[in-house]
């Protein structure tokens, strides 16, 4: 897909998601919060689910929590027009209490066909619920934050990098840390990564060329 048909096909995603009633979520929110930055990044953050800000907005990270992503971002020089930023719910939840399991499953095609179609080669996921939900694992942030594992999503591979959420990071000075020490190794993962050819998830069908010998005997 070249950039201007990625977009296109964003921009319809986006419009079916807008009108999305497959959980309870719909009633209480303002609007979709679909997700926003480059459809052709090449690094994509995945985080938890809309705030108070982000719902009234419809723009992810918006508040508190999304002025540390932004300096963040621009402490590895990259600014949100350069990446793009989606969480695993669309909508808020009210109180903003944490996704509930038949909430994620109603949402999760939505940002696996984004991840489809952006198709991003480094996936950063901010906390427990994108690093649970992508990784397919149960295990939890403080074990796996900052340790890139290769997962298949779809008939594709991309690296995931587990990161703190940084609303969590917000009140946790030590965790903080942390997250910026993490953060400042993404673009050295981002030059591997885009250095490395993914591997296909499916299986390549080799087709054997005949062995001339065998050929000559008969058996082709
Ligand atoms: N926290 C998230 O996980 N996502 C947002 O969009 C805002 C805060």
């Amino acid at each position: 897909m070249d950039a201007v048909e990625r977009a296109a096909a964003l921009r319809e995603h986006s419009e079916l998601v807008s009108t999305c009633t497959k959980c309870a979520l719909a009633q209480g929110r303002t609007q979709v919060v679909f997700g926003s930055g480059s459809p052709d990044a090449d690094l994509m953050f995945v985080g938890e689910a809309p705030g108070f800000h982000e719902d009234q907005q419809g723009i992810p990270f918006v508040g508190q929590a999304g002025k540390l992503l932004d300096t963040l971002l621009a402490g590895i020089g990259l600014t949100r027009g350069d990446v793009f930023v989606a969480n695993v719910l669309k909508c808020r939840p009210p109180g903003n209490r944490d996704p509930l399991p038949d909430e994620i499953a109603a949402c999760e095609p939505h940002l696996f066909r984004q991840i489809e179609l952006i198709e991003p080669k480094l996936v950063a996921t901010l906390g427990n619920f994108a690093t649970k939900l992508l990784s397919g694992r149960p295990t939890g942030i403080t074990r796996v934050h900052g340790h890139p594992q290769d997962v298949t999503l779809g008939v594709r591979t991309v690296t995931l990098y587990p990161l703190y959420h940084p609303a969590a990071a917000l009140y946790t000075p030590s965790m903080l840390k942390v997250l910026g020490e993490d953060f400042a190794r993404i673009p050295e993962l981002l030059d591997r990564v885009l250095e490395t050819p993914a591997p296909r998830a499916e299986p390549n069908v080799a087709v054997a060329e005949p062995d001339p010998q065998a050929v000559q005997l008969g058996l082709f």
